[in-house]
């Protein structure tokens, strides 16, 4: 048995004590690594995007720092539409895969720089393509920052994975990708794809500072806490998961008004 933690949608800024909406996105982070540290040590650590809130190189760098404060194992760094890639790509890697004992985490690029919007480009669908044929007849996780599927926010499905369905089709046709795991959408999300004789498991997972309002129909926060996923691959190629939120952490919220 394999275990992987997810962490998603961590909007770190460059200072120290900075605030987004209220939230100290980096003190928030150290209390997810704290906790989720306490619980076990990972074999993996799957970071799917939303690193920086705005792309500064020296945000990447503190990511990292912070990050080796609680482990050295291997990681896969994924960009989301927050992130720039030339400042990040030092923290990439290409080809995006971790391989492990039995299983393959391939990562799948889903950002653009300066776009909220998932583009997935034939050049991805090749690296895609070249990791999955090179996973041979181990199990694979895929990671990405945007959903697969529509989330119940219509702010945020129009910036989905468009065609997710061809993707998901060819997956369940062509690999042995067990499960997709994302972020992007600040909650929780556990649905499947099914296909003729093949079940995809699609967990998005929360961020490690604030959370979307589940089913709002234009920008919304609530009040649910920092979270992050445990994966739990076995050997056979089964995958078990859960969400876990530091229950303590004293979020607080601040929306700038408009007027
Ligand atoms: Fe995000």
């Amino acid at each position: 048995m394999l275990n992987v933690l997810q962490i998603t949608d961590v909007h770190l800024l460059p200072g120290t004590h900075e605030r987004l909406l209220g939230v100290d996105t980096a003190d928030s982070l150290r209390a997810v690594l704290t906790q989720a540290f306490s619980e076990r040590t990972p074999d993996a650590l799957l970071a799917t995007g939303d690193i920086a809130h705005n792309g500064e190189l020296a945000t990447y760098d503190r990511f990292s720092a912070i990050v080796d404060e609680f482990y050295a194992g291997p990681r896969l760094v994924l960009p989301g539409n927050h992130d720039l890639w030339a400042p990040m790509s030092r923290y990439l890697s290409n080809p995006c895969v971790l391989s492990l004992p039995g299983w393959d985490l391939i990562g799948l690029d889903s950002h653009a720089d300066d776009s909220p919007a998932a583009e997935l480009g034939e050049p991805d669908m090749v690296e895609l393509r070249k990791a999955c044929a090179a996973a041979g007849d181990k199990h694979i996780l895929l990671a990405t920052h945007h959903p697969p599927l529509e989330v119940d926010c219509p702010w945020l499905d129009k910036d989905r994975i468009q065609n997710a369905d061809e993707l998901l089709e060819w997956l369940s046709e062509h690999t042995r990708v067990v499960a997709m795991v994302f972020g992007h959408a600040h909650q929780i999300i556990e649905s499947d794809y099914e296909s003729a004789d093949r079940r995809i498991a699609l967990l998005g997972t929360p961020s490690t500072c604030f959370q979307f309002a589940p089913r709002s129909q234009k920008f919304a926060i609530d009040d649910t806490k920092p979270g992050y996923r445990w994966l739990y691959l076995a050997s056979d190629g089964g995958v078990t998961s859960e969400v876990r939120r530091v229950a303590d952490y004293p979020l607080n919220i601040e929306i700038p008004q408009r007027h």
